[in-house]
């Protein structure tokens, strides 16, 4: 197992991808993609549009089938495992959120059906029934009570206590991916994928969102894979990027590491050149030694 050294500690794989290899049609999507996902870290996967990010992501999550390769979580390969028992959680570029609930139904439905929910309220209902209390609630009661102090609790971090009855489409983009972004916290999940998550919001809510994602990252303590084509996203928020191209990794390291020491020409010219072109376009000179 690859440990990454980082300020004199010790960090260990939550995720090893070995060798994960996926055609559609014929056509090599994933050409066996092998990588660690370090415990607690933000990895940030960056690559153009078709390159097999998506698909990546699916196949990690269980909403897709890989022809081959491991997901190793916790020692075991989760392949087979379906998406609600792999411990992670998922944020996609639509939201994909439920119009008809309420933001509060939303960030709680996933909650209702979580088995550890339901099983400490069946064990506190038991406990009460021995202890012989005469009012001893139902389950339904303390699942619902537990679910709803989780959906509150994953909402107000993300700043929309005073929103908590409206449905989606009263809601701005932002809004609504702050919505879709506190359900998945509230499931406590050890590793979230977040697809695209802020590429669809103006500018503005994009460079909040950014901000607000390294900030809930820390205050979740959750590891991090997040998907994007751009690079300077990618660079603000990752401790280490992925470059892929056309179902392969390109390079693998942290952002200075990539910087500096490009690995192919492809990585030369889709990361490096164009970061220097937005901070030239931006300051009108580049500070890169040529
Ligand atoms: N369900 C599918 N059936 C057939 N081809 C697919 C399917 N999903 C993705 N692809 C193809 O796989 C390639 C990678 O897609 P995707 O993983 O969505 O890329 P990205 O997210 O990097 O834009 C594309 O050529 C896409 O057309
Ligand atoms: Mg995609």
């Amino acid at each position: 197992m690859e440990v990454l050294k980082t300020e004199g500690t010790e960090r260990k794989a939550k995720l090893s991808i070995k060798n994960i290899v996926k055609e559609f049609d014929k056509k090599m999507v994933l050409n066996g993609i092998s990588f660690d996902l370090m415990e607690g870290e933000f990895l940030s996967v960056l690559g153009p549009s078709g390159c097999g990010k998506t698909t990546l992501l699916r196949i990690l999550i269980g909403l897709e089938k890989a022809d081959s390769g491991e997901i190793i979580k916790g020692g075991k390969d989760i392949s087979s495992l379906s998406s609600f028992d792999r411990g992670m959680g998922i944020v996609f570029q639509n939201y994909a959120l439920f119009p008809n609930m309420t933001v509060l139904q939303n960030v709680e439905y996933a909650l209702t059906l979580k088995k550890d929910i339901k099983e400490e309220a069946k064990k506190t209902v038991a406990e009460k029934k021995a202890a012989g209390e005469k009012k001893v609630p139902s389950v339904r009661k303390l699942v619902k009570e537990r679910a709803r102090a989780l959906a509150m609790h994953a909402i107000e971090s993300v700043g929309l206590e005073d929103q908590i009855n409206k449905r989606p489409s009263q809601l701005s983009g932002g809004q609504q991916q702050r919505v879709a972004i506190a359900r998945t916290l509230a499931t406590n999940p050890d590793i979230i994928l977040l697809d695209e998550p802020i590429s669809a919001l103006d500018l503005t809510n994009r460079e909040i969102m950014k901000a607000e994602l390294k900030t809930l990252q820390k205050k979740f303590n959750v590891t991090m894979l997040f998907i994007t084509h751009d690079q300077e996203e990618a660079f603000f928020l990752s401790d280490r990027i992925m470059v892929m191209h056309e179902g392969n990794i390109e390079q693998l390291d942290t952002p200075a590491g990539i910087y500096s020491n490009p690995a192919s020409d492809y990585v030369k010219e889709f990361v490096v050149a164009q970061l220097d072109k937005k901070y030239e376009d931006l300051l009108g000179y580049t500070g890169r030694a040529k």
